[in-house]
């Protein structure tokens, strides 16, 4: 794509991730890429905020160059050093040696670290503005949105927000950068809600101290560094992720998130009867089977999900791995203050109900009964679980 004015003298100069298979090495994107969206100020003094992820630096220089001369460039504005920000700074540097590059101190540190570059380098301070004539920016920092050393910059006289990791999403762009062009918004603010899930939710109470310090300011567009340009519905975005940061520590929406994982469908049938009861209790459910569903698609659901129900047998004494890796993710990410269940079959030996209490514990999860049994379970265990989720159910409405 070329480089689009969102406003008058500031150019969106972003690039299209369609090569990448798992974001951060970690999350899949190949059914819908990434954009890392950057920007270039030209006023009497140029800025660019953020840069791109190395691979693709001959594109990103390409946009550029198509505006201006590089060598010319007099300030880069480092929001966030994740390298797929960052990754094509050493080659910046190089083709504009005059540019300043400003950030936060552990920004600046991490230039060093990361880069090697520590010349021409400039500590910033919150809330300080920058004048680049006509324009002004001003600094807000964001800690933890996604990294420690991460702010966001807001551009005064437009009233646009470049915000970084903030109010980002997964998904290339297609052909179109605004947010009123999508032909889809909907499904824009599901992978919008997975990439929450997936890179943020963890620091959500940060969320929520960055909200409210931008709240400070008016925004007519919110510009982040992946996924859609806001400047239809800026408020939009910005309410999503307020919502879903605040499930962090307050219930979620009504609904209960089903994870389950099954050898021999002893637990599967079992969770069926489970899943009959909470219907018939008018509990919106979703389903995964962990063995298949990368924790990418159900992160989503357990994030805004008010309950969960683990369903896996007990696996060698303890946990089937799947699952393990499931709850694993969950803590990782923070998913706290759930309504929970727990049923499953064992073999010759118990173990996974054990491992479910003690993550249960630990992510200070209510738990409302656990149901495990031996091999199939027999009308009684049948009964033992259609009363758990109809409990589950009615805490989860
Ligand atoms: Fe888009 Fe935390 O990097």
């Amino acid at each position: 794509m070329r480089p689009v004015e969102i406003c008058p003298n500031v150019y969106w100069v972003g690039v299209n991730d369609r090569a990448t298979g798992l974001f951060e090495g970690l999350w899949p994107i190949d059914n819908c890429g990434i954009s890392y969206n950057a920007y270039l100020i030209r006023d009497d003094k140029t800025a660019l905020i953020d840069l791109s992820k190395e691979a693709f630096t001959d594109d990103f220089v390409d946009q550029i160059s198509k505006l201006m001369d590089l060598s010319q460039l007099d300030y880069v504005i480092i929001n966030h050093m994740e390298p797929d920000h960052s990754g094509s700074m050493t080659r910046l540097r190089a083709l504009a040696p005059n540019a300043r590059f400003l950030g936060m101190a552990k920004a600046v540190s991490m230039m060093k670290d990361f880069y090697n570059l520590t010349e021409n380098v400039e500590v910033v301070k919150h809330d300080q503005t920058l004048s680049l004539g006509h324009l002004t920016l001003r600094f807000i920092f964001t800690p933890l949105v996604h990294w420690p050393e991460t702010m966001m910059t807001y551009l005064e006289e437009r009233q646009v927000l470049f915000s970084c990791d903030g109010f980002g999403a997964y998904g290339a762009l297609n052909g179109s950068i605004f947010d009123d062009e999508q032909p889809d918004l909907k499904s824009v603010e599901a992978e919008a809600l997975r990439y929450f899930s997936n890179i943020v939710a963890a620091y959500s109470k940060n969320v929520l101290q960055a909200i409210e310090k931008v709240s400070a300011h008016p925004v007519s567009m919110v510009a982040p560094s992946h996924g859609p340009v806001w400047r239809s519905y800026p408020d939009r975005i910005i309410s999503r992720y307020q919502r879903w940061a605040s499930y962090a520590g307050e219930p979620a929406e009504p609904g209960v998130a089903v994870l389950y994982g099954s050898m021999y469908r002893n637990t599967e049938r079992a969770m069926e009867s489970a899943l009959q009861a909470l219907r018939e209790n008018q509990v919106p459910i979703e389903v995964f089977n962990v063995s298949e569903i990368d924790a990418s698609y159900f992160l989503p659901s357990l994030w805004t999900k008010r309950g969960i129900l683990v369903a896996c047998p007990t696996y060698e004494r303890a946990m089937f791995p799947a699952m393990l890796h499931a709850l694993t993710m969950a803590e990782i990410k923070g998913v706290r203050h759930k309504k929970a269940a727990y049923l499953g079959s064992w073999a010759w030996s118990g173990g996974a109900k054990s491992v479910f209490e003690d993550f249960a514990s630990r992510l200070e999860w209510e738990t409302l009964g656990a149901v495990e049994f031996n091999g199939s379970a027999k009308p009684e265990d049948t009964e033992a679980i259609r009363s758990l989720a109809t409990r589950l159910a009615e805490a989860c409405r």
